[in-house]
């Protein structure tokens, strides 16, 4: 038999996949999964059943409902005063993964460079392989994961083409001030690059912390894309949900990868999300105060075994350093909870190109219900 494609060659399972199976197997509590292990707001799964029930059932048109398109062209106007148009704008996507995969299949040629700030969402080191691009990795730095300036600035070549920033920051936590984004801003606005701004955990804010779309920056609205995503906003990650937001040029280029890849996205799900975002404003402070009790409840918890960190402002995951705790790599202590104390959680290791610095850590999800929660920290106790 012939060989499969090149440009998946290294492709491994994700790390997802491999520490979900060892939780299964030995029936680990798993705060590995990004995802809740709860349901959405049970209001708006009715709204989809009502959807289906409508009719709602055929393809949709391909850049997305224009029901969605126009609501999501309202919340940006709403929440950060940027104007979308529905029409030449905005596409939706199944998911922000398909997002991610159409804006750098629309944008890099092979031997383009992307510059990738690790740790990353690992789907983007992909879809940068299967453009035939190459991942330029810089490194956020511990403890609080910034960025050098020069260091980011040295690895702008004249092949590079694109940066991908993700705020708030998976796994970090992570909420970019405005002074960070403006830096990374001028590098882009200075040696004439793209940037997409990944900003799937927009609203997963805690204690004041406010989001900055980084197209919002002085001069950066043309050349920024953003993607964001339903799946986190209304904890509903299977519904898949995308959307970008781009220039008229981008968003054509875009479009035209879409209509070959998936061609159109499931309309009673569109319709419901478009619902969804009507009500976001009054939805929002209860999801908020959800999230932070999780994450203050687990946080403490961690405290009190001996784990040192920074609580995050954002996203649902805690990125914990774990050398005071053992003398073990990231893979090998995830490995050894799982075993020992049936925890499963992420090691980070696999969201870093370049750096080491992710073997001193390990990912945790709070976005679980709290009996989980309680059960993951009664069996860690004594660690
Ligand atoms: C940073 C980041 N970007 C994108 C995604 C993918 O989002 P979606 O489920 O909408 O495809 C995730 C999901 O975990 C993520 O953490």
């Amino acid at each position: 038999m012939k060989e499969t494609a090149t440009r998946i060659a290294g492709f491994k399972d994700s790390i997802f996949g491999t520490i979900s199976k060892l939780a299964r197997e030995h029936n680990a509590v798993n705060l590995g999964q990004g995802f809740p292990d709860f349901d959405g707001p049970e209001w708006l799964k009715d709204i989809a059943y009502k959807k289906m029930q409508e009719g709602h059932n055929q393809y949709a048109p391909f850049p997305g409902t224009v029901s969605l398109r126009q609501e999501v062209s309202n919340y940006y106007k709403d929440f950060y005063k940027l104007n979308y148009d529905p029409e030449s704008h905005i596409t939706i996507s199944v998911g922000a993964t398909e997002a991610i995969y159409l804006v750098i299949t629309a944008l890099i040629n092979p031997g383009d460079e992307v510059i990738v700030l690790e740790p990353f969402y690992d789907s983007y080191v992909a879809s940068i392989k299967m453009a035939g691009g190459i991942p330029i990795p810089v490194t956020m730095h511990a403890p609080d994961f910034s960025i050098d300036k020069n260091e980011l600035e040295k690895s702008i070549s004249s092949k590079t083409k694109l940066i991908i920033l993700n705020n708030p920051h998976n796994p970090t936590g992570k909420v970019w001030s405005k002074e960070e984004l403006i830096d990374v801003a001028h590098l882009s606005m200075k040696h004439d690059l793209y940037l997409m701004s990944d900003e799937v955990y927009e609203f997963l804010l805690f204690d004041g912390a406010k989001h900055i779309p980084t197209a919002t920056l002085e001069g950066m609205y043309e050349r920024t894309i953003t993607v964001s995503s339903a799946g986190k906003t209304f904890g509903l990650t299977g519904w898949k949900i995308g959307w970008i937001c781009a220039n008229e040029s981008i968003t054509k280029a875009v479009r035209l990868v879409h209509q070959y890849v998936t061609f159109a996205v499931s309309t009673p799900i569109q319709e419901a999300v478009a619902e969804g975002l009507k009500k976001l404003p009054d939805y929002l402070p209860g999801f908020v105060e959800l999230y932070k009790s999780k994450r203050d409840f687990f946080y403490k918890e961690l405290r009190e075994l001996g784990f040192d960190f920074q609580i995050p402002k954002g996203t649902y995951f805690m990125m914990v350093p774990i050398s005071k705790k053992t003398n073990l790599k990231d893979v090998e202590f995830a490995l050894k909870l799982i075993q020992e104390r049936k925890v499963a959680t992420v090691p980070p290791s696999a969201f870093y190109l370049k750096s080491s610095e992710g073997e001193k850590f390990l990912r945790f999800c709070f976005a679980k219900k709290e009996e989980t929660l309680k059960l993951a920290a009664l069996q860690l106790k004594g660690l």
